[in-house]
């Protein structure tokens, strides 16, 4: 970050580019309700139009009172009944090589009729709590749809979390079906997800319908009564939409919940409703990403996260936009994959994560070298702050010197992207997400909830409601008003740290709470604590995360073992993967120290911020309230031997 606060170059808006963009400086100028009305009203189309634009009883907002309307309907059935059937909504990328698909919107249409009906002939309906949990195949993309189109609200968890992640979801969202495929598909190697759905559905009771999608072919075996092949659903299903209509919703109606970690070790339930969500973004995604009929545009996210639920699947098809749909890794077969695609599809827009960036940028420029990548006009970047270098490096190397790079920050709970760049308008700075959206009010607080000046640091809170804002946690308001809504009076407390220059534009600083941010991907060190905790070897554990030149964040853990215990290779390798095992791949400690204690205060609690300062090497803060101090200069010694 310190070279974020040097930063000095600036990329004024291209004229050219500025000459076609959906958003004129005019657009900051326009009323908030006014705003929000004609957008809603220009962008989505309603079985019946609303009547109250917004309800703000904090900490709870409704959206769009009185509306009736689908979101498979706005995604997917208008643009056929438009004319633009034969446009192509997905061009799907297998992640094995020449594992392709082009889905056209007709085509898209006709999928997600037919898997609905198979859906409702098993009985799901309005209200029906669907779990899914998959990979990246057009049929996740189409399992969303079909709940949206019958009305059943769903979750869809991430491929990388294991059984016991995912049954934790289907127990809390009191799931009747789940959506699963047998396996999926990373790095030349399959996943197995029938295998993991079957664990977590044994300690998820109300699960009595399991379909599943034949990727490989080579799932678990499917349990008699309980298992549906997706063939088997769709088998004899009518194709006309008029066969399985899109469901009235109203405008508040839950549309999915999607899991987030939190500041405990349970993962917040965050609650997204029809016609605000859809509608921010709807919007956010055009003026963001200048999107026209000719876009070609790839967000290369996963499904499985917030971004790629807004902007792979409802922003996208909402506009009728063309996306790219991309199965595997950055580096399968070749470093060259992503560049390969981008030139195949013509690509004009992508959107990823600062962590790929550094990835690509590790690698070094010859593999993006290779291939003709001039058909980019737009770069995005999202999930974590964008150091000023992968910046440069994302805008030379892969926009070719002359593309805008937006630096998007949102979160989970946002639904929407809020602090944002607009193409065309916006002179942008490498390293800063520069302002507010069109209708968004933020502001950098003070510990007392003063707004600080120029240059000093704070908290970023939001400070009036948004159409796509979360509706809350599920079935837990105490929860929802102690971590959004407690800090300041009346302000969402977004738990980020930013800054504010004296042009007025914004720079995050990453998190302020026990969360953690590894390549963009939110875990929480107590959530990990708990995984390493539940290993019967270990006494206690601290988990905290370091600074990483390429993930961001890397996870630290320092560990207490049970008396008699080795402190052994081997017993480390064990302890990672227990934590795979309990919460998936991506929350495996980069580095774990055996320590015989950990640094405490004297009532007891566990002193992070002094454990985050030896993981990053940093000069020790404060240490005179501790228990026993002896204790520090022991971890800092193993930790400089065993990192
Ligand atoms: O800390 C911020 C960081 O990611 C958090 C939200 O994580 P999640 O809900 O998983 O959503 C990620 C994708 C929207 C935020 O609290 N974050 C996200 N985008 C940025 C960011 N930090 C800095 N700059 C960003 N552009």
């Amino acid at each position: 970050m310190d070279t974020a606060l040097a930063e000095d170059r600036r990329f004024p808006p291209d004229e050219v580019f500025a000459a076609t963009a959906n958003a004129d400086a005019s657009i900051y100028e326009r009323d908030f309700e006014e705003f929000w009305t004609s957008e809603a009203r220009s962008r989505i189309s309603w079985f019946r139009d609303f009547e109250t634009l917004y309800e703000w009883q904090p900490p709870y907002a409704k959206w769009y009172l009185g509306g009736s309307l689908n979101v498979c309907y706005n995604c997917v059935d208008r643009h056929v009944e438009a004319g633009n059937g034969d446009k192509v909504a997905y061009f799907w990328e297998g992640e094995p090589l020449g594992d392709r698909r082009a889905l056209t919107f007709a085509g898209l249409q006709r999928e997600v009729v037919r898997f609905a009906a198979g859906l409702r002939q098993l009985g799901v309906r309005k209200g029906t709590p669907v779990g899914i949990y998959m990979g990246m195949v057009p049929e996740l993309a189409i399992a969303m749809l079909a709940c949206a189109r019958l009305g059943a609200p769903f979750t869809v968890v991430f491929g990388g979390f294991s059984a016991e992640a995912l049954a934790g979801r289907l127990t809390d969202m009191e799931c009747e079906v789940l959506i699963t495929q047998d396996q999926g598909w990373r790095k030349g190697r399959t996943v197995p997800l029938k295998a993991n759905a079957d664990d977590a559905v044994s300690r998820a009771p109300k699960v009595t319908t399991v379909v599943v999608l034949e990727r490989t072919g080579q799932g678990a075996a499917l349990t008699e009564g309980r298992d549906h092949t997706w063939a088997s659903v769709v088998a004899g299903q009518p194709d006309d939409p008029a066969a399985c209509p899109c469901e009235p919703m109203d405008s508040e109606d839950l549309l999915f919940l999607l899991y987030s970690s939190g500041t405990t070790g349970k993962p917040k339930g965050i609650v997204h409703t029809t016609a605000g969500y859809l509608t921010g973004v709807a919007t956010t995604h055009h003026y963001i990403f200048d999107i026209s009929p000719a876009t070609v545009y790839w967000c290369a996210a996963d499904i499985g996260w917030i971004t790629g639920h807004s902007y792979i699947v409802f922003g996208p098809l909402a506009n009728g936009t063309t996306s790219v749909l991309y199965e595997g890794v950055p580096d399968f077969p070749e470093r060259d994959r992503w560049w390969d695609i981008i030139e195949r599809y013509r690509v004009t827009v992508l959107y990823t994560a600062p962590t790929a960036i550094r990835t690509h940028m590790k690698w070094g420029p010859q593999y993006a070298e290779q291939h003709d990548l001039s058909s980019l006009r737009l770069l995005g970047s999202v999930g974590e702050p964008i150091n000023p270098e992968a910046w440069i490096w994302y805008r030379k190397h892969i926009g070719g010197d002359h593309t805008p790079v937006v630096d998007t920050w949102w979160q989970t709970e946002t639904g929407m992207i809020m602090i944002t760049p607009l193409p065309g308008v916006t002179t942008l700075k490498p390293g800063s997400a520069t302002r507010p959206f069109p209708g968004v009010q933020a502001a950098v607080y003070n510990e007392s909830g003063e707004p600080v000046g120029p240059g000093a640091g704070g908290y970023l809170v939001l400070k009036r409601p948004w159409p796509a804002m979360l509706r809350g946690l599920y079935k837990d308001d105490e929860r929802y008003r102690a971590t959004y809504w407690s800090r300041y009076d009346g302000v969402y407390f977004t738990g980020d740290g930013a800054r504010v220059d004296s042009d007025g534009d914004l720079w995050l600083l990453g998190r302020v709470d026990d969360v953690m941010n590894v390549s963009g991907h939110r875990l929480s060190t107590i959530e990990v604590e708990s995984a390493l905790v539940d290993h019967h070897d270990v006494a206690e554990a601290a988990v905290v995360g370091r600074a990483d030149a390429q993930t961001g964040q890397a996870i630290v853990s320092y560990v207490t073992l049970k008396a008699g215990v080795d402190a052994s290779p081997a017993k480390l390798t064990e302890l990672r993967e227990h934590v795979a095992m309990r919460i998936g791949r991506i929350a495996m400690p980069a580095n774990i120290v055996f320590t015989p204690e950990l640094p405490k205060t004297r009532s007891g609690k566990i002193m992070r911020r002094l454990l985050r300062d030896v993981a990053d090497n940093r000069e020790l803060g404060d240490t005179t309230t501790l228990a026993d101090p002896a204790v520090v200069e022991e971890i800092k010694t193993r930790a400089v031997t065993e990192a």
